[in-house]
């Protein structure tokens, strides 16, 4: 029964389009869906009929995508080939999709991209590279990406990028960097990204954001820095972000909770269009004596003793000047005395 069922769809196309689908796979809908998974397949099978517009290669064992695999597909708008074990992308491996608009390869092992990983993939976009092994992202090779919209690099290990690594990605909407080891967020690096409305940046190893490298963001509307080293940061950084509505997440960062970071947080919930989402899980690392506490349970008492010490040396200036003053006109009196005295002895 269930043979009958499964073969039914290669039967239904065979009959209908007379169009060949490799023995590996199920073609349906007169071959333009071509489903391969779960094969055990090594390479992509030779014979994929040239007018599917979506082939799904997901769950097997590729380690390669040799020169020219997908040669002739000319209508292909989606290419699945996540969960397999792909280290290597050839020279021209994707060189036909001109009109590829998906691409997944999430779940694979690239450690890095050929430089001419995108040059053919103007049309694409949405790209999964989620959960690979990549290091670095350098500037030539997403740079062919200019219809992208979603761009998933979550879970690699990535710990650098070339400041001109998604220059070309004017139109992204969604970056996904979640999961990898990056330390700084530099300036520059995102400067063409006006419309992108979510950056998550979670689970990295960032300790600062440079100055002016959120402030191109004009459209985000959501900034993922939870879990990261943040310790401090600086009230201009986030008032750069001139948006209508952001809404941060940061809890999961060392936060060194002083009068400093008080008044950062107190101002930012001030600004209003930010929005701290997490504010009430902010835990304290340092000092000491505040470690493990919230930062909302230390409202405006990180301050206080700022504040008293404020007051100490403003009290013991008043004092001063008021002792001077007090000194002064009692100096005035007694020569005024002695003065008036002397005068009244001349008189008599
Ligand atoms: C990945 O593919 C293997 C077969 O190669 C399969 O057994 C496994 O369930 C897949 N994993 C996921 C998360 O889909
Ligand atoms: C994380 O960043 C710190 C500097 O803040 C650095 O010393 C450390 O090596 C980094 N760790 C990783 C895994 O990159």
């Amino acid at each position: 029964m269930l043979n009958v069922m499964l073969s039914l769809p290669v039967f239904l196309s065979a009959a209908v389009g007379f169009k060949l689908c490799p023995s590996a796979c199920l073609c349906y809908e007169s071959s333009d869906l071509v489903d391969c998974r779960l094969r055990g397949l090594l390479q992509v099978p030779p014979g994929l009929p040239h007018g599917s517009w979506l082939l799904d290669l997901s769950d097997n064992r590729l380690t390669e995508v040799h020169t020219r695999s997908f040669k002739g597909l000319w209508s292909l708008k989606i290419l699945l080939m996540s969960n397999n074990s792909i280290h290597s992308l050839q020279p021209q491996a994707l060189s036909s999709l001109h009109f590829l608009e998906k691409l997944d390869l999430s779940f694979n092992r690239l450690r890095w991209l050929p430089p001419d990983f995108s040059q053919s993939l103007s049309s694409l976009l949405e790209l999964q590279l989620g959960h690979n092994l990549l290091q670095h992202l350098d500037s030539s090779s997403l740079g062919g990406l200019e219809s992208l919209r979603k761009l998933d690099l979550s879970h690699n290990r990535i710990e650098a990028m070339d400041a001109g690594a998604f220059r070309s990605l004017s139109r992204l909407r969604l970056l996904n960097l979640d999961g990898n080891r990056l330390n700084v967020l530099k300036d520059g690096l995102l400067s063409r990204q006006q419309s992108m409305t979510v950056l998550l940046l979670n689970h990295n190893n960032i300790s600062q954001i440079e100055n002016e490298a959120l402030s191109p963001l004009r459209s985000l509307t959501l900034l993922g820095l939870r879990g990261n080293q943040l310790e401090r940061i600086r009230f201009k950084t986030f008032l750069q972000l001139q948006t209508t509505s952001t809404h941060l997440h940061m809890a999961l960062n060392p936060w060194t909770c002083d009068c400093d970071l008080q008044r950062v947080f107190g101002k930012i919930q001030h600004v209003r269009h930010l929005h701290v989402e997490d504010y009430q899980d902010m835990v304290c690392h340092r000092p000491a004596q505040q470690a493990g506490s919230p930062l909302a349970s230390l409202d405006s008492q990180l301050c206080v003793a700022e504040t008293a010490s404020v007051l100490v040396i403003t009290i013991t200036v008043l004092l001063a000047v008021i002792g001077t003053l007090v000194k002064a006109e009692h100096n005035r009196k007694n020569k005024q005395s002695q003065s008036d005295a002397e005068s009244q002895r001349l008189d008599r």
